[in-house]
């Protein structure tokens, strides 16, 4: 009899990070894939640890060989800006990676004859906006609107959510004896924001690279404009909804992707919470045009109601006091 295991893909990420911490916690033993080997303060938190792609089919032969698999998290990704450089293996990774993974999850699940719970983040890149008045005007959206995403990385986000869907609801709905054996389950995330990680290839980075960068007393040149909105949320309310959308009973959720958010600053709001806590902070603005035109298609707030009343989100940090209680003082820590 194999143990039942929770696979954390991406495990180095940002989002790996903390996610790894909190699972953890629960005991339950944890199994992870990586280009880029864990921290040793995680790889100690792990039961076993795979070095590669989650694109690598015979790896994932290896993990279904030795494990049973019936809970992932599927945090693999090429982010908004690197995603633009390289968008074929963008959508090799994100996309090829992700039903690889869903395919892999099915067999999971019929192997051991039970369903998988497949959780994916997804983002704010799904929706596209088309110019800054249609940005203003619109104010808070809701999931199904304005799914038109400008980037690679929200074309694939997007895809992935209908892939899973798939999986889900419809998996080879033609076929005889075929049935279903994916939970999949997706959130979209806003801009995050981690007091511990800095994130690498986002569009959303210029908040956490401003934070990070006063808290060590280096000047940062914000890449986008001062007026800049979009949704952000703190590292710990990330990983709190992802655990708790796992936890939610099937039968309340309506969606597939729900909206989550918890504050939508514009970076010269950021700008100056954090120039309030780091007084020789000094931030240049040079605007990146490309970067620029990415989150002038993102939303400036999103609609999380459904995630609200589906499975009970909410977040404990608004702005002030993810600044007050968890980003100034662990940040300041951090480069003590
Ligand atoms: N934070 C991500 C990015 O900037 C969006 O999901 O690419």
């Amino acid at each position: 009899m194999r143990t039942p295991v929770t696979l954390v893909t991406g495990a180095s990420g940002e989002i790996g990070h903390g996610l790894i911490t909190r699972l953890a916690g629960t005991g339950r033993p944890i199994v992870t894939i990586d280009l880029a080997p864990l921290d040793p303060s995680l790889h100690r938190l792990v039961l076993r640890e795979f070095t590669g792609s989650i694109t690598d089919s015979t790896l994932l032969e290896r993990v279904l060989a030795e494990f049973e698999v019936d809970l992932i998290f599927h945090l693999a990704a090429l982010l908004s800006t690197r995603a633009e450089f390289t968008p074929i293996t963008a959508h090799h990774v994100n996309v090829d990676g992700t039903l690889t993974l869903l395919e892999f999850a099915q067999r999971e699940g019929e192997s051991h004859g039970r369903t998988v719970l497949f959780l994916y983040p997804s983002s704010v890149a799904a929706y596209g906006l088309p110019d800054l008045q249609t940005k203003a005007r619109v104010g808070r959206i809701r999931e199904d609107e304005w799914n038109t995403p400008r980037t690679m990385y929200g074309c694939n986000k997007l895809y992935c959510e209908h892939l899973g869907r798939y999986y889900a609801r419809f998996y080879k709905q033609l076929a005889a004896h075929a049935t279903g054996r994916v939970d999949f389950r997706s959130v979209r995330f806003p801009g995050l924001i981690s007091a511990v990680t800095m994130p690498a290839g986002g569009t959303s980075d210029y908040a956490p690279e401003m934070i990070h960068a006063a808290a060590r007393g280096e000047p940062y040149t914000c890449f986008v404009r001062p007026d800049t909105r979009i949704p952000f949320m703190a590292m710990p309310d990330a990983i709190s909804a992802l655990l708790d959308l796992a936890k939610a009973p099937r039968e309340n959720l309506t969606r597939t992707a729900y909206n989550l958010t918890a504050f939508s600053p514009t970076a010269q709001e950021i700008h100056d919470a954090v120039v309030a806590a780091f007084p020789g902070g000094v931030v240049q603005w040079t605007t990146d045009e490309k970067r620029q035109s990415i989150v002038d298609s993102w939303p400036q707030d999103v609609d999380d109601g459904a995630a609200r009343r589906d499975w009970g989100f909410a977040p404990v940090y608004d702005f002030s006091s993810a600044f007050e209680k968890y980003l100034i003082p662990n940040v300041r820590e951090r480069y003590r």
